[in-house]
């Protein structure tokens, strides 16, 4: 796909790097080539009218459950091999993932992502990205594929920083957000139009339990 190419120096990667450092937490505004952004909605616009989108579940391993008072998105993960778009969104978050280890010594060894659509009215109640029992999460990235969200539109992201800090992102699309998933508690006010993202965790050696 012409005009998609992203130079891996990519100019924010050095500036997340040093968000992370000072803040735990970055937001890059056009972090993604418009061309690149529209085509990873359309994919998973198509992959939502197929019919592949499920429920996102709470919890992880056999206590997994779909709770739509806690979250009400539809997710896929991603695989690679699978859309010329979503490699090269897999490529990029490699680069990144490869600077934040330069930079801060994280050890990330892979990441997983997953496309997730809020239908009208849904959200994710406040919640940390690490599971008790398993601490392999360690960045959580999520690019947004909305094209004109106006805040009335809700579906802001809120982050609990900090010094009882809260900060609202709002979900427009080629907008990156990348905090610490240990540390950033966060939650999904509800979207009153459909609002699409890519979410995904980078990941070190762990002490998975199953
Ligand atoms: C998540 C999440 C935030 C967002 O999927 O864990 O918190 O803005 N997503 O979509
Ligand atoms: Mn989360």
């Amino acid at each position: 796909m012409p005009g998609m190419q992203i130079p891996f120096d990519h100019p924010s990667l050095s500036r997340i790097v040093d968000d992370l450092a000072t803040h735990g937490w970055s937001q890059q505004t056009l972090f993604l080539p418009e061309s690149l952004t529209r085509a990873l909605a359309a994919e998973c616009r198509k992959r939502a009218a197929e019919g592949e989108l499920a429920p996102a579940g709470v919890g992880r391993g056999p206590a997994q459950e779909v709770r739509e008072g806690i979250r009400g998105d539809h997710i896929q993960w991603l695989e690679p091999g699978e859309a010329d778009a979503c490699d090269r969104y897999l490529e990029l978050m490699d680069s990144l993932r490869e600077a934040m280890n330069r930079g801060l010594f994280l050890g990330l060894e892979d990441f997983e992502c997953h496309f997730a659509l809020y239908p009208p009215g849904a959200f994710y109640r406040k919640h940390l990205d690490r599971f008790r029992d398993d601490d392999r999460r360690t960045v959580s990235a999520v690019i947004y594929l909305n094209e004109d969200w106006l805040p009335e539109h809700g579906g802001q992201l809120r982050m609990s920083l900090k010094g009882d800090v809260e900060r609202d992102v709002q979900p427009t699309g080629g907008c990156l957000v990348v905090f610490l998933s240990g540390e950033v508690p966060h939650e999904v006010l509800p979207a009153h139009r459909e609002r699409l993202s890519l979410t995904g965790w980078f990941r070190r050696r762990g002490n998975e339990p199953f």
